[in-house]
C-alpha cells in the first residue's frame, strides 16, 4: 500500500508532458480491469434545478451569483428523461441540483424517486446528489428507493476548506452527513477538486488517504475551473488549467491502485479542460461517465465553472455497458458481505 510519501512523490513528479504518465495509467488499468472489468458504466445525469441555497467560493451557482437564470425542471421533464434513460438501456440514473432543504423541495424529490422506481419496473438505479441534508431526508429517500448518493468532500484538508467556502459552510456537517448516508445504507461516493488555489500536492495526497479512511464506495474529481465573477476566480492557483488536468488523470489512476474495487468517475470538467477529456480518464482507470439527459433548453443555466461543455457525448470508441445492470460498486458489495459476516459472527 503506498504511503504519503509516494503519492506525494508521484503526484509531484514534474507536469508538462502526460507521456511520463504512461506506465502509471496503464497499471490503473491493468488494476481496473481486473477487479471490475474493462466496462465504462454509464449514469444518466439529470440536472434537476440550479436554485443552491450554499454560496460556495468557486461555483457559478452560487445563491450570490445574482446573474444566473434559475431553472426548475418540471416532474414531467424528469420523468420523460428516465424513461429515455430506461429505455435507451442505462442501468442508473443521477439527479443532481443546487442544496434545497425545504420540505417542498425534499416531498418532492421522495415522490420522483418513486414514480421514477415504479416506471421503469424498479429496473432503474437511482442515485442522488442533493447536498446536506437531515438524516431523515435521506432514510426517506432510500426508503422510496434510491440508493447510491453522492456528495463530494470537495477538500479534505479543513483548513483548505474552510478557505473555499463561506464561514458558514462547514466541513464537519458535510462529514456528518457521510457518515448519515453510510449508516441509512446507502452506496456512498464522494469526491475532491484538483489544482484549487492554495491546495498544494500534499493536500491532494491526504485527499486520496481521506477516500480510504473513510472506504467510499464511488468516487467522482476533476479538475478546479474559475468560474468568472466568484470570489475564488480572482485567486491564483499554483497549477495551469493543463496542470490541473494532468494531476487529476494521476489522482484517479493512484485511487484505483488504492481503491482497485470502487467506481470511480470520468467527470465533465476533465472534458471542459480538454476535447478528450473523458477518454483520458477511463484510460486513467475510471470506469463510469454520466451522460446529460438534462433538457437542452436549460443545459446551458447549469454551469458550475467556466467553458462546460453543452454537447451530447460521443460515445462511439468506448468499450459501454448498457445491460440494464445498475453497475453497482464492487466495492459495495464486499462491504456489505463483510458486514454480513461480522453479524455471523457476532451471532
Ligand atoms: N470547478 C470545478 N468543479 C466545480 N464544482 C463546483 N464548482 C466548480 C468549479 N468552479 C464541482 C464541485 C461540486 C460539483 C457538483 O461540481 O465539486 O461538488
Ligand atoms: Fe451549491 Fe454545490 Fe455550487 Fe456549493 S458547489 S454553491 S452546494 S451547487
Amino acid at each position: 500500500m503506498m504511503d504519503r510519501e509516494e503519492l506525494i512523490t508521484i503526484l509531484g513528479a514534474p507536469l508538462g508532458d502526460l507521456a511520463t504518465d504512461r506506465e502509471l495509467f496503464a497499471e490503473a488499468v491493468e488494476v481496473r480491469n481486473r477487479t471490475v472489468g474493462d466496462k465504462v458504466y454509464l449514469r444518466g445525469l439529470i440536472e434537476l434545478s440550479n436554485r443552491c441555497r450554499k454560496n460556495c467560493l468557486y461555483c457559478g451557482i452560487r445563491s450570490g451569483n445574482k446573474g444566473v437564470d434559475r431553472y426548475e425542471l418540471t416532474d414531467e421533464q424528469v420523468l420523460a428523461a428516465t424513461e429515455y434513460a430506461w429505455r435507451s438501456g442505462y442501468g442508473s440514473v443521477v439527479i443532481q441540483a443546487g442544496e434545497r432543504t425545504d420540505d417542498a423541495f425534499t416531498d418532492r424529490i421522495e415522490l420522483l424517486v418513486r414514480q421514477i422506481k415504479s416506471l421503469s419496473n424498479n429496473e432503474l438505479g437511482i442515485t442522488l446528489s442533493l447536498g446536506e441534508q437531515e438524516r431523515e431526508v435521506y432514510r426517506r429517500w432510500f426508503r422510496a428507493g434510491a440508493h447510491r448518493y453522492l456528495l463530494r468532500i470537495e477538500a479534505s484538508s479543513p483548513k483548505l476548506y474552510a478557505k473555499i467556502h463561506p464561514a458558514d459552510h462547514s466541513q464537519k456537517k458535510r462529514l456528518d452527513c457521510l457518515g448519515f448516508l453510510k449508516e441509512e445504507g446507502y452506496q456512498v461516493g464522494t469526491g475532491v477538486m484538483i489544482g484549487l488555489p492554495y491546495q498544494t500536492v500534499g493536500n491532494l495526497a491526504d485527499d486520496l488517504l481521506f477516500f480510504k479512511t473513510l472506504d467510499i464506495d464511488m468516487c467522482g474529481m476533476g479538475p478546479y475551473i474559475e468560474y468568472p465573477g466568484t470570489p475564488l476566480s480572482g485567486v491564483r492557483s499554483i497549477f495551469t488549467r493543463d496542470e490541473r488536468l494532468q494531476l487529476a488523470l494521476r489522482m484517479i489512476a493512484l485511487l484505483r491502485l488504492l481503491m482497485p474495487d470502487i467506481n470511480i468517475a470520468s467527470t465533465t470538467a476533465l472534458h471542459a479542460l480538454h476535447p478528450r477529456g473523458r477518454e483520458l480518464g477511463i484510460a486513467a482507470g475510471a470506469n463510469v461517465m454520466m451522460p446529460n439527459l438534462t433538457p437542452a433548453a436549460v443545459r446551458g443555466n447549469y454551469k458550475l465553472y467556466d467553458n462546460k461543455p453543452l454537447q451530447d457525448m460521443d460515445l462511439r470508441g468506448f468499450n459501454v455497458a448498457l445491460e440494464n445492470a445498475w453497475g453497482d460498486s464492487h466495492h459495495f458489495a464486499s462491504r456489505l458481505s463483510k458486514a454480513r459476516a461480522s453479524t455471523e459472527r457476532r451471532k
